[in-house]
């Protein structure tokens, strides 16, 4: 399973330091992996800092193209030399505020996966969409879209409704359930693919999403912000497993 907490643009450097210590009485459990997105600027840090905490640390977008004059943009190579295992690619904030397309999303996966990193691919359908109950073609159409050609391994797709991000409002467990047999029927071919439900997880909802037997973790947003609330959440997987 993978715990991950998307900070978005939230935390800076001292909660970072706080963050540490609250994992002072985590037991990390081998087959629950936890990793955190901060912002770019504290990858270099957060990954330093974390090192001896068995944590992975991610980026939460990176370019679509390898190097050059894109000011602003972060390349696969510099988030490979910080030593990050994961990328976000295609988050709905990042589809929505700058312009990260399906053929982005693809393109840049596969430059990610060239550098050993793996792409956390975001899918998930609008309000619009489940209204007219067109949720499981649109998730296929995205999964074909975005999900790089002649891949076999290394792979999490994280199923992020977009109206459930920051409502409070998750789905039934039922659609959850449905939507990510979709998405592993459509990846049959991955070798540990991992689908992972992101949108409004907290410590109240957590432990059924888990019970859940192909959700392999979570992609958490505001909850991941509140340590300890966070850790719940991380505990709750791990209780789950066993
Ligand atoms: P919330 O957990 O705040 O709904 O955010 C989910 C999310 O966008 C994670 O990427």
């Amino acid at each position: 399973m993978l715990i991950a907490g998307n900070w978005k643009m939230n935390l800076r450097y001292e909660d970072i330091i706080n963050f540490k210590e609250t994992l002072y009485d985590l037991n990390l459990d081998n087959r629950v992996e936890m990793a955190v997105f901060p912002q770019f600027p504290l990858l270099y840090y957060a990954k330093k800092y974390l090192l001896d905490c068995n944590i992975e640390v991610g980026a939460q977008t990176c370019s679509s193209e390898l190097k050059g004059a894109y000011t602003g943009d972060v390349s696969v190579e510099v988030i490979s030399d910080i030593g990050c295992k994961y990328c976000i690619v295609g988050h709905s904030e990042r589809r929505e505020f700058h312009n990260e397309t399906n053929g982005f999303v693809k393109k840049a996966s596969t430059l990610l996966l060239s550098k050993n990193i793996i792409p956390i691919i975001c899918v998930g359908e609008s309000k619009e969409i489940k209204i007219k109950k067109t949720t499981n073609q649109f998730i296929k159409s995205q999964i074909k879209e975005c999900v790089p050609d002649n891949i076999n391994s290394n792979l999490v797709i994280a199923y992020e409704p977009l109206w459930s991000i920051g409502t409070g409002i998750i789905p039934e467990y039922e659609e959850i359930f449905n939507v990510h047999n979709i998405i592993i029927k459509e990846l049959s071919h991955i070798e540990n693919l991992k689908v992972i439900y992101g949108g409004s997880v907290n410590m109240e909802n957590c432990s059924k999403i888990f019970k859940l037997n192909n959700v392999h973790g979570a992609l958490i947003g505001g909850s991941s912000l509140k340590f300890k609330d966070f850790l719940a959440i991380y505990k709750s997987a791990v209780k789950q497993i066993i």
